[in-house]
Formats: structure tokens, C-alpha cells, sequence
């Protein structure tokens, strides 16, 4: 909540940056100089609902309390949780028309009819319960898959309003007209999601800087962590995206904000250049590649093979001729 102006206590730049770099340690998130006003609006108007006298106070109640209690407080007060549902079209068009045929494919060849996507930082639960319908459209039979979207984030408030699942116009601003008719039903609240959408998504608590947690997701052949790194220090992102590349299977892909790259994050994945969008993508397995390259080897050294069969048979031709 932000707080009128006659409530703000002032916020010093030592107490600022005792509040920042524990907030950075623990989350991530990172809050520069200039947007220390946020910090100041909004610990003041809970410091003044606890009680809690000063920032000093406030700083050492978030960083001995072994609860966590008031941390994970203070994490639904900092992160900025905006997000709908379909949000940026032409990403999603590429995952459901592009990466996910091909996923689907390959998975079919294989009999392998299991997906896992990860919706990292999933806010209210816009974005993995669009995942969800998309699936449905898309796949057909997917009742005979097992299909699997895990959504997670830091604060606890957007995971609530996520296992609630009921949204406003606002959410559903660029969702198709029959997409909401099959998916919602209209209630006074809002529109509550289908629970067909939300049998697919998995929400949990968790913090992308918990490696311990991070190092537990495997197999991933999707991973979506859109809007969520822009809030972090680039060291911290560096450490996530390597653990997301851990994450990962061979081959599987990585889509993060449209406005976003991994320039100086990250070199271990490739671009894929699809029609509606780029996306990253970790490379095939070093089996699979080195299968590749040997038999690149094998088919070149046929060729030269061949080529010299074909001097040899000349030489010898011109040598019965001289
Ligand atoms: C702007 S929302 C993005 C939501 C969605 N991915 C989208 O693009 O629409 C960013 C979310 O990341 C979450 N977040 C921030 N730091 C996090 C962390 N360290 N671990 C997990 N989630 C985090 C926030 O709580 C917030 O809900």
C-alpha cells in the first residue's frame, strides 16, 4: 500500500541500504537510488501497522525473524505482480503454433506423451493457467498425456489470488471472446477459471534464489520466466539462468520478457528464430550432437571417398589411352 505523504517516515540512505541489500540477498530484486521512494511508501505503512518505530527496528525484526513470517510480508509489499492473461500474442503464438507442435512430435515418435512446463514467477496465475488452455486447445487427446505446469513465485498473496482464480476484465483484456466462453463462468466477483484450466497447474511457493529448491526441477521442456528477472541485479540473473539451463532438458526451450535478453547473462543457449518470435533454447544433448557431428564426419568422408574412386578410375582411364 502506498502511503499518504503525512505518513511516509523518512527513509536515511544507510537505513536504505541495509533495507535494499537484504532484500537483494534474499530475492534478487534490487532497488537502486532512485527508486528508493518505492522502499519508503511502502514500509511505512506497515511499519505504522505493526507498530514498529523506525526502520532500524523494522530491518532487524525482517532479518532475526526465523518465521519468516514478516520477509514473506514484505515480499507481497515489494514485487510487482502485473501480468494477464495471453500477455504479448505473438510469444504465445509461438509457443502454441510453433514450439509446441514440434515438442508434441517429438514426444509422439518417442511414445513419450509427457510435457513439464514451468511458469517461473507466476504472479496471480494468468500466465500458467493461459499455458493450460493452450494445452487443451492444441493437443489433441490431452487427456491421455501427462501434462504437468508448475507456476511458482515469492509472495504469497499472488498464489492465493492464483488458487482462487477468479479475474477481471482488465486480466482478460486479450483473451478471445470464445476462448472465455469455454474456459470461465461468469460469477459477481469476476471470472472464475475452469477447473480443467487449473487441474494442469501445480502452484507452489518459491524463491528463485533457493538453488537448494532451483537444482529440484528437472526435465523441463518448457520454461517461461517472463517480466520477472528485469527486477534482479545481473549477478543474480547470471546464477538463475544458470540454474534454469540445469533445469531444462536437452533441446527444451526458454522464453523470457519480449523486452528482455540474456545479452551478458548467459552464452549457453541458443536463439531459435521462429516466425512469431525469437526464443532461447538449450542445445541437444552432447550424445545427440556428438552423434551429429560423427555422422557429419562419416558422410563428408564418403563423399571423399567417392571423389577419389572417381580420380582413380580417370587416372587409369588416361593412362590406357596414352
Ligand atoms: C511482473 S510479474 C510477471 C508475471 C508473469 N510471468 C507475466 O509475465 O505476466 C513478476 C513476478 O515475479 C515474482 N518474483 C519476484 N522475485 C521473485 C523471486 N525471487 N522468486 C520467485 N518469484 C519472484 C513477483 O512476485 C511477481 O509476481
Amino acid at each position: 500500500m502506498i502511503g499518504t505523504k503525512s505518513n511516509i517516515q523518512e527513509l536515511k540512505a544507510e537505513d536504505f541500504v541495509a533495507i535494499r541489500d537484504f532484500i537483494h540477498e534474499r530475492s534478487g530484486i534490487f532497488f537502486a537510488e532512485n527508486k528508493k521512494y518505492i522502499v519508503e511508501n511502502r514500509l511505512s505503512k506497515r511499519m505504522a501497522d505493526l507498530g514498529v518505530k523506525n526502520y532500524k527496528d523494522y530491518f532487524y525484526l525482517i532479518k532475526y525473524d526465523t518465521s519468516q513470517k514478516e520477509f514473506n510480508t514484505l515480499m507481497n509489499l515489494i514485487t510487482t505482480n502485473e501480468t494477464s492473461f495471453f500477455r504479448n500474442p505473438p510469444q504465445l503464438k509461438a509457443f502454441s503454433d510453433e514450439v509446441l507442435p514440434l515438442i508434441v512430435k517429438e514426444k509422439e515418435v518417442s511414445k513419450q506423451r509427457k510435457l513439464r512446463i514451468w511458469s517461473a514467477g507466476c504472479s496471480t496465475g494468468e500466465e500458467p493457467y493461459t499455458l493450460s488452455i493452450i494445452l487443451l486447445e492444441k493437443i489433441r487427446d490431452a487427456a491421455s498425456w501427462q501434462i504437468e505446469i508448475l507456476a511458482n513465485d515469492i509472495s504469497e498473496q499472488v498464489l492465493y489470488a492464483a488458487r482462487t482464480g477468479v479475474y477481471n476484465d482488465m486480466s482478460l483484456r486479450s483473451t478471445e471472446r470464445f476462448i472465455i466462453e469455454k474456459y470461465f463462468t461468469r460469477e459477481p466477483e469476476g471470472y472464475r477459471v475452469s477447473d480443467d484450466v487449473k487441474r494442469l497447474v501445480k502452484l507452489s511457493h518459491m524463491n528463485l534464489t533457493d538453488f537448494k529448491k532451483m537444482a529440484m526441477f528437472k526435465d523441463i521442456d518448457i520454461l517461461f520466466c517472463r517480466n520477472v528477472m528485469i527486477y534482479f541485479s545481473d549477478d543474480v540473473k547470471r546464477n538463475i539462468v544458470r540454474h534454469f539451463y540445469g533445469s531444462l532438458r536437452p533441446g527444451g526451450y526458454f522464453f523470457i520478457g519480449h523486452s528482455e535478453s540474456l545479452h551478458g547473462i548467459s552464452k549457453s543457449f541458443k536463439l531459435a528464430y521462429f516466425k512469431n518470435a525469437l526464443v532461447y533454447q538449450k542445445e541437444a544433448s552432447a550424445t545427440a550432437a556428438a552423434a551429429a557431428v560423427s555422422e557429419r564426419r562419416e558422410a563428408v568422408s564418403e563423399r571423399t571417398q567417392s571423389t577419389l574412386r572417381t580420380l582413380e578410375a580417370m587416372q587409369k582411364l588416361l593412362a590406357s589411352k596414352r
